[in-house]
């Protein structure tokens, strides 16, 4: 059998660096919240595939909805023989997506996909061009998703020039002197120095930002974004790549703040491991586009729609949205505990079972400790978790553990996070 070092000397001669590596922890097996490496060593997994296995890894039900389709076909490409599940996913969907009026659905492979297709809808429906999205968001790679994405290193740098009609302003950020008050007042400040309301297609908005740092958008925020979307005949977009699917208590994160956003872009645990992304949104706005604008080879792949069905049902018969306020209280109590013990935690945080903590120097908001995070990170997987940073400084510790997780598990994998930044401190101290 190989070794995970044997492994990465052969993936660093035959794949792309620009792909990078968060752990040199080559899988071999997974189940739930466990995860085997090539060497028979167990992980938790408080990472989840960066938020795509809210119902945990090989779910029973997903595997064999997938087995059962497998068997059946498991590709025509909907475009040419269309399948039930595709239909019955959509059904789904619009009924789960807030608000009252219809919805339609369109299947796509990934989270950028999604983001790209909705605002193509956008722009179809209102015949305008700009969208307007967010410093520090994260709406992928690809170019059109890279230009909306709020962040240069490492993804921005070099791909150049961005699309064009695309405009930043600052997400509230109260931590990091960012106020409601000042990310508005920068939304009205666009729109009399830059861009007349009339040529907006779109605001795009993470309520929860993801690889941002997990900073909650208030619900007085966003309810102030729909406002003005209201006056100005702007369309709101919630991406809900990595805070939809239960991951916050609710289906998608935006349900918090009552707010009803036009289109919802989704994807990552929609299928529990499977590569499925959805963009949901009002029937009129989406049938602005005609037969032929939407679509792909491979978007709502059959295998893919079946595994999404059962995530559903999973996250319906398991309870899994009061699960993830269960398990998000509990986290965020431990993580508590831990900032009144531990100087370097500035901030605990999160929404449901969306939960992260802040590392600083010298307790002092105005130096994110990145380094720590990248140490912290690098020790627990030493000690068997796999953790995730994020953030626009890098000094955020994220959890995205599946809400399958059984409280001890969620336990193991915080003593870990304790036992690592305790042990890190204290070589901080003693230098
Ligand atoms: C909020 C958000 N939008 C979009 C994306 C892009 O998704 P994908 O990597 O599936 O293209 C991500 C991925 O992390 C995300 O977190």
């Amino acid at each position: 059998m190989s070794s995970n070092a044997e492994l990465m000397a052969r993936r660093k001669a035959a794949v792309a660096q620009g792909v990078g590596n968060i752990h040199g922890v080559f899988a071999d097996r997974a189940e739930n919240a466990e995860l085997w490496d090539v060497e028979g060593k167990r992980y938790l997994d408080f990472a989840g595939g960066i938020g795509v296995l809210n119902t945990g890894h090989r779910h029973p039900r997903v595997m064999a909805a997938v087995e059962a389709q497998m068997k059946r076909f498991t590709h025509t490409c909907f475009h040419v023989a269309p399948y039930e599940p595709y239909v019955a996913l959509a059904e789904r969907l619009n009924a789960l997506a807030p608000g009252n009026h219809d919805k339609k659905t369109l299947l796509v492979n990934t989270g950028a996909e999604a983001v790209e297709n909705a605002v193509k809808v956008a722009r179809a429906y209102t015949k305008r061009t700009a969208v307007v999205a967010f410093a520090g968001g994260f709406h992928g790679r690809t170019l059109l998703a890279l230009g909306l994405t709020g962040k240069v290193d490492p993804y921005k740098r070099g791909f150049g020039p961005m699309p064009g009609e695309i405009f930043h302003i600052p997400f509230p950020n109260a931590l990091h002197g960012i106020s409601e008050e000042d990310a508005l007042e920068a939304l009205h400040q666009l729109v009399k120095t830059d861009l007349e309301p009339e040529r907006i297609a779109a605001i795009i908005i993470e309520p929860v930002q993801g690889e941002g740092g997990f900073y909650v958008a208030p619900p007085a925020f966003l309810q102030a974004l729909r406002a003005f979307c209201d006056s100005h005949g702007v369309l709101l977009i919630a991406d809900e790549v990595q805070s939809g699917n239960a991951r916050t208590g609710k289906m998608f994160a935006i349900e918090h703040s009552n707010v009803v956003p036009d289109l919802i872009a989704t994807a990552k645990s929609l299928a529990g491991g499977f590569p499925l992304a959805a963009v949901i949104g009002r029937a009129e706005v989406m049938d602005a586009v005609g037969p032929g604008g939407l679509g792909g080879t491979y978007g709502g792949n059959p295998l893919a729609c079946a595994a999404a069905i059962a995530v559903l049902d999973v996250i319906e018969e398991e309870n899994l949205l009061q699960r993830s306020l269960d398990l998000g209280a509990r986290v965020t109590e431990r993580f508590r505990r831990m900032a009144q013990r531990l100087a370097c935690i500035g901030d605990v945080r999160g929404l449901g079972g969306m939960v992260a903590i802040e590392l600083f120097k010298d307790k002092d908001r105005r130096q994110p400790d990145a380094e720590l995070t990248k140490a912290v990170v690098a020790k627990a997987a030493e000690q068997g978790l796999i953790l995730l940073s994020c953030g626009i400084y890098g000094n955020v510790i994220r959890v995205l553990v599946p809400l399958t997780a059984s409280d001890e598990e969620v336990d193991e994998g915080l003593d870990i996070i304790e036992r690592s930044l305790d042990a890190l401190a204290d070589m901080d101290n003693a230098a």
